[in-house]
């Protein structure tokens, strides 16, 4: 299957871990809890998960168990009944009822009190629902996924979270890292958010000076992907050069970082990783067996197919060929001569 990953920019290995997992468990009607800092991409994490599963078709829909008042939540969840209480001026079905045959997101569900968790254990258990103020239950068909930015085991400790319905959430769990651990990515995301940003603003690209980025990759992004976002919205409205200079940069960030000489060298994104996440398929053993290939015999025939195709592109122009195999001239000209291609 291919995999959407759409509007989640990264190429750190341990985001490429992430969706690894994505992969393998969107197509499942396992039920998942992601877990992460706030701002680090929760939602959108979710929502990948929809958009690659079997009911991408069907609704997702999401509930923040964090924004609605406690009282009214269970009514929001599972539906009321006219009359169940005092508004209740006509029946209405709850989002358990219309994510029918696709996928729920109940988010920052540490949220939610102990007496509405033993509700939705039951609908993990049984996959009915009843609505408030009814009499009668009603199956439905929905995959559960959760998002909270608690340390739910230590909420469990505490005796606020309730510890069966824990490990029912967590069939699989999907751990989203810290921006602060994803390396290059720190820097791959502020260049997309600038584009987008300048784009959005009709202004040139701003482009990042050398310092700046040594700064941003060491600055410890406490509010993650959604606090560098903002910080590129702003810096694309308020930087009136084109060159975003340390001093363009809030105090908040230079105070934490410290002496920017001291700073390193800001990480470089790895290719090879971006090669993987656009979708490019490696050779396996297996495919080198089915076609009786030993390693020397494949990586001579690949390195023969892609000399080859740059030779067409540039129509026989060596030069050009080197260039867009990124080898020297010189180094082309041996490869041609040794594999008898000149
Ligand atoms: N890898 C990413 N690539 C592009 N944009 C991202 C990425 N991660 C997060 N974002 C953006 O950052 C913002 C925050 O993401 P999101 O709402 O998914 O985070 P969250 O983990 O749900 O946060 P919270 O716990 O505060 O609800 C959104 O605008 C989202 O589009
Ligand atoms: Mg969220």
């Amino acid at each position: 299957m291919d995999l959407k990953t759409t509007g989640i920019i990264g190429q750190s290995t341990s985001l490429l871990e992430v969706f690894k997992v994505l992969a393998k468990v969107a197509p499942t009607d396992s039920t998942v809890l992601v877990t992460g800092e706030s701002g680090t991409g929760k939602e959108l994490l979710v929502r990948a998960l929809h958009s690659n599963s079997l009911r991408h078709q069907a609704p997702f829909v999401p509930i923040n168990c964090g924004a609605i008042p406690k009282e009214l939540l269970e009514s929001e969840l599972f539906g009321h009944e006219k009359g169940a209480f005092t508004h209740a001026i006509r029946s209405r079905p709850g989002r358990f009822e219309m994510a029918d045959g696709g996928t729920i997101f109940l988010d920052e569900i540490g949220e939610m009190d102990l007496p509405l968790q033993v509700k939705i254990l039951r609908v993990l258990q049984e996959k009915e629902i009843e609505r408030v103020g009814g009499t009668c239950t009603k199956k439905v068909d929905v995959r559960i996924v959760a998002a909270t930015n608690r340390d739910l085991e230590e909420e469990v400790r505490a005796g606020r979270f309730r510890e069966d319905l824990f490990y029912r959430l967590n069939v699989i769990p999907m751990h989203l890292p810290s921006l602060r651990d994803r390396g290059g990515d720190i820097l791959v995301l502020a260049e997309y958010f600038l584009e987008k940003f300048c784009e959005r603003k009709g202004r040139v690209k701003l482009c990042l000076a050398e310092d700046t980025r040594k700064v941003l990759a060491a600055y410890r992004w406490p509010g993650n992907v959604r606090e560098l976002e903002n910080f590129m919205e702003r810096l694309s409205i308020l930087c009136d050069e084109d060159l975003v200079q340390p001093s363009d940069l809030p105090a908040k960030i230079l105070d934490d970082v410290g002496d920017i000489v001291t700073l390193p060298e800001p990480p470089e994104p790895s290719q090879a990783a971006a090669a993987v996440q656009q979708g490019f398929v490696w050779p396996r053993i297996e495919h080198l067996r089915e076609h009786g290939l030993g390693l020397k015999e494949f990586l001579d025939l690949a390195e023969e197919k892609l000399l080859l195709e740059a030779l067409d592109m540039a129509d026989g122009v060596k030069n050009q060929a080197a260039e867009i195999l990124g080898v020297k001239r010189t180094t082309l000209i041996e490869k041609l001569k040794k594999k008898k291609l000149d």
